[in-house]
C-alpha cells in the first residue's frame, strides 16, 4: 500500500542546530575532520512531523502572547486514551508528572531515590546516557548484561537475582523496548524482572519511549499494566517525542503511581524550582497532545516505512557483505549490526566506517563493553538517503569480507 506521507522527502537539516547534522557536533564525538559525516546515529528522523501537530503548534504560535501558561488542561486526557487504546495501560491521571526529557528524569531519579555509593542497575549493551547519568551523580554502575545466543537477546535472570540481592542496589532502569539491540520484552520476561527488583526493594525506572515505534508482529507490554504491585514498584516514562519526532520540545512524562514516591519526587521537584506535578513547556504539551489525538495514521505509515527500510537494508548488507549480521528489528528505529564475523577490532571497524564508508553510527563500545564489534544505525530517514549509507558501508567493508 502507498503511504499517504511522504517520507521519501529529503529535508536539508543543515542550518537548524540539529545535534545529529552539526558539524562541531560530529567533530567532538567522531574526531577532527569528520563533521561531515553522513549522520545515521543520534535517534531522531529525518522526516516532518505530521500536519495535526504542526496546525495545533501553529494556531498557538499565531496568539503571539507565551506567557506563564498552565499545562495545556487536555493533555492528560490525550495521553490516557492514547496509552489505553493502544497498549491497554489504564494510567491514572494524578500519576503523571511532567519533566523535560527522561535523560533529566533519569539523573532527577538517581538524585531523589539514591545516595552516593548507591548502585544502579544497567543491562548493556544499553542506551549510554543511563551509566552516564549514574556516574554524573557519583553512583555506581551495576550491570546486568543481557545474554546473546541464536542471535537473539535475553536477560540473564539468576545475574539480576544475585546482583539485586546486594542491599546497595537501589535502582533498576529498563529499557522497555530496548534500545539498541531492538527487543520487545515479553510479559512474562517483565514479569520475572519486576518479581526480582521487587523482592529485593529496587525500585524500577520503566524507560517505555520506544514503546510506539514497534515493528509488525510485535507488542509492546507497559511495565506497568502487568499488575498492581508492578506498578506501585515502578516508575515509567513515556513521551511523544520519539515517536512523532519532537525531542526539540523538551516535554516528556513520569507515571507514578506510588503516592510516596510521588511525594518525594514532589519535594525534589520544588528544590529544583520545578512544581510539584513538575515541569513542562508549553509548545511541548501542545504538540503530544495534538499527536495523542491526532497522530495515529500518520505512526501507522512511519512504522510502514520504517520497516521497510529495515528490510531493505538487512537484505543488501546481509547479501552483500557476507558475514555481517543484521539483528531482526522488533522496536525501534535502530538496528543493531554484528561487525563480529569479520574478525575486526572495534578500532579497525570504527577507522573503515568513519574513513572509508564516511558514515556516523552510533559505535557498539558506546553501549557497554558487550557491545564491541556492534554498530548502531538509524534507519529513519528518506530511502534515498539509507540507500546511499547502505553503498558507502558495503563498498567500505567489502574488503574484509571472507
Ligand atoms: C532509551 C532512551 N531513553 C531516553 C532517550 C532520550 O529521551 P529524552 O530526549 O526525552 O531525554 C532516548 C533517545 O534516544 C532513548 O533511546
Amino acid at each position: 500500500m502507498e503511504n499517504q506521507w511522504d517520507f521519501n522527502q529529503v529535508i536539508d537539516r543543515s542550518s537548524t542546530g540539529s545535534v545529529k547534522w552539526s558539524p562541531s557536533v560530529l567533530e567532538q564525538n567522531f574526531g577532527k575532520g569528520r563533521g561531515n559525516l553522513l549522520p545515521l546515529w543520534v535517534a531522531d528522523m529525518d522526516f516532518a512531523c505530521p500536519d495535526v501537530i504542526y496546525d495545533a503548534m501553529e494556531k498557538r504560535l499565531s496568539h503571539r502572547i507565551f506567557g506563564y501558561s498552565l499545562n495545556d488542561s487536555q493533555h492528560n486526557g490525550a495521553l490516557i486514551d492514547w496509552f489505553e487504546r493502544r497498549h491497554g495501560w489504564q494510567i491514572q491521571e494524578n500519576s503523571i508528572v511532567n519533566t523535560p526529557g527522561i535523560v533529566p528524569a533519569v539523573h532527577y531519579l538517581i538524585q531523589c531515590f539514591t545516595k552516593p555509593g548507591d548502585g544502579v542497575l544497567i543491562q548493556p549493551p544499553v542506551y549510554y546516557p543511563f551509566a552516564r547519568a549514574i556516574l554524573a551523580n557519583g553512583r555506581h554502575v551495576v550491570e546486568n548484561p543481557l545474554v546473546l545466543k541464536n542471535l537473539r537477546y535475553d536477560m540473564d535472570f539468576k545475574d539480576l537475582e544475585e546482583k539485586t540481592r546486594d542491599p546497595r542496589v537501589k535502582l533498576a532502569v529498563l529499557c522497555s523496548p530496548h534500545n539498541p539491540v531492538g527487543r520487545v520484552w515479553q510479559r512474562d520476561e517483565l514479569e520475572r524482572f519486576g518479581e526480582i527488583c521487587l523482592k529485593n526493594n529496587v525500585l524500577v525506572f520503566a524507560d517505555e519511549i520506544h514503546c510506539d515505534l514497534v515493528m509488525p508482529g510485535f507488542k509492546h507490554t507497559s511495565y506497568q499494566s502487568i499488575s498492581a504491585e508492578l506498578t506501585q514498584g515502578s516508575i515509567a516514562g513515556v513521551a511523544a517525542s520519539k515517536t512523532f519526532n519532537l525531542a526539540g520540545l523538551a516535554h516528556s512524562c513520569l507515571v507514578i503511581s506510588n503516592e510516596t514516591y510521588r511525594h518525594e519526587i514532589g519535594s525534589f521537584f520544588n528544590c529544583l524550582g520545578f512544581n510539584s506535578t513538575g515541569t513542562s513547556n508549553l509548545f511541548g504539551a501542545i504538540a503530544a497532545r495534538a499527536a495523542y489525538e491526532g497522530g495515529e495514521p500518520w505512526l501507522i505509515d512511519l512504522i510502514r516505512y520504517i520497516y521497510d527500510n529495515f528490510l531493505y537494508l538487512k537484505k543488501r548488507i546481509e547479501k552483500e557483505l557476507p558475514g555481517v549480521r543484521v539483528f531482526d528489528l522488533q522496536a525501534t528505529y535502530l538496528p543493531w549490526i554484528d561487525f563480529n564475523p569479520l574478525g575486526l577490532s572495534q578500532k579497525k571497524i570504527i577507522e573503515i566506517m568513519e574513513e572509508k564508508a564516511g558514515i556516523a553510527l552510533d559505535h557498539g563500545n558506546w553501549f557497554g563493553l558487550n557491545g564491541a564489534g556492534f554498530e548502531r544505525i538509524n534507519i529513519a530517514c528518506p530511502r534515498k538517503m539509507l540507500s546511499r549509507a547502505a553503498d558507502a558501508i558495503i563498498c567500505a567493508f567489502i574488503p574484509f569480507c571472507k
